[in-house]
């Protein structure tokens, strides 16, 4: 595996697994046979309800807990305004959800806590203080976000919370986020691309086809180096165990500059995951 991506003495590697929609045992299966492959970043969140399989599957793989990055997210989809009217998500609550993160995981600490989805109404300050807090008791080495549009990494900034770990976002050859990346960069935010093959749709795609027999790599093989290329992290998630050894296999080549721009133009607009938070109209995606 090559060299992470660091940002404030915190390396993170630039593949890790994606575990949502994993379940079962076929969940810890995955995770210990990626960890003796070699992957040593796993992505996971609390909502995809399976942390105690990924928790099984890192003790199973009897690689340290030092050497893997681990990755959970708050759950904030019911989190209002303490003044709202609806049902209200208070900091109890997070921190609540956070512990049984811990507790499923079999682990002290986590890597990386992410705000899993941004709510506008919310105050975003409040939110971010109760992840510092976090990481100030040691149980999470950085704090980033997932799915904040520029808007928002701006408004991060402007609050003062201006060491954002990371800002994971849906990235992949048919959806171009340059104004975002451009915004990440300025404030030195990693990016990391989730649905980086496109949920698999980069293999079928005729341009990475034909740079798949030029490098004698697979499309997405192609498209995951194409993401390291611009120094983002990627996430695949697989089930299966001969993919899982290709998405890893990516650090062995080089894309072209000529080739890099062919891929960029690839971009259709192609969003898999709307982001239900964000009014468009007020807020646009980028
Ligand atoms: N922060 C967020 O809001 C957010 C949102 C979405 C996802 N994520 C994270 O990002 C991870 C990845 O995103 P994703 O799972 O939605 O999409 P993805 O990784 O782009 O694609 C996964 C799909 O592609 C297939 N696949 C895997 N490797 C392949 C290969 N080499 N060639 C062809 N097909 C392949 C998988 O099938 P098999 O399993 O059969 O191989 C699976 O159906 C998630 O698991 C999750 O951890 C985060």
């Amino acid at each position: 595996m090559s060299e992470g991506f660091t940002k404030s003495g915190l390396s993170i590697p630039p593949i890790g697994l994606g575990t949502w929609d994993l379940q079962g045992p076929t969940c810890s299966r995955i995770v210990r046979e990626a960890l003796e492959l070699g992957y040593r970043h796993i992505d996971g969140a609390s909502m995809y309800e399976n942390e105690s399989e990924v928790g099984q599957g890192v003790i199973d793989s009897g690689v340290d807990r030092e050497e893997i990055f681990i990755t959970t997210k708050i759950n904030t989809t019911s989190w209002t305004p303490s003044k709202g009217n609806g049902p209200s998500l208070q900091n109890k609550d997070i921190v609540k959800h956070f512990e049984q993160s811990l507790k499923d995981l079999q682990t002290d600490y986590v890597d990386l806590l992410l705000i899993h989805w941004p709510k506008f109404e919310t105050n975003l300050a409040d939110m971010l203080e109760i992840l510092y807090k976090i990481k100030d008791a040691k149980k999470t080495k950085e704090v980033g976000v997932a799915n904040f549009n520029s808007h928002l990494v701006n408004e991060c900034i402007n609050l003062g919370f201006n060491d954002i770990y990371c800002n994971q976002i849906e990235y992949h050859p048919f959806l171009s986020q340059a104004k975002l990346m451009e915004v990440m960069q300025d404030f030195d935010l990693i990016p990391v691309a989730y649905c980086p093959i496109c949920r698999g749709d980069v293999a079928r795609h005729d341009v990475l086809i034909s740079l798949s027999n030029k490098y004698s790599k697979t499309p997405a093989q192609i498209a995951l180096r194409w993401l390291y290329q611009q120094r983002a992290v990627s996430i695949p998630k697989t089930a299966n165990s001969h993919r899982l050894k290709e998405n890893f296999d990516i650090f062995d080549f080089e894309i072209e500059y000529k080739d890099m721009l062919k891929i960029y133009s690839l971009e259709r607009n192609q969003r898999l995951v709307p982001n239900l938070e964000i009014n468009e109209s007020k807020y646009p995606f980028d």
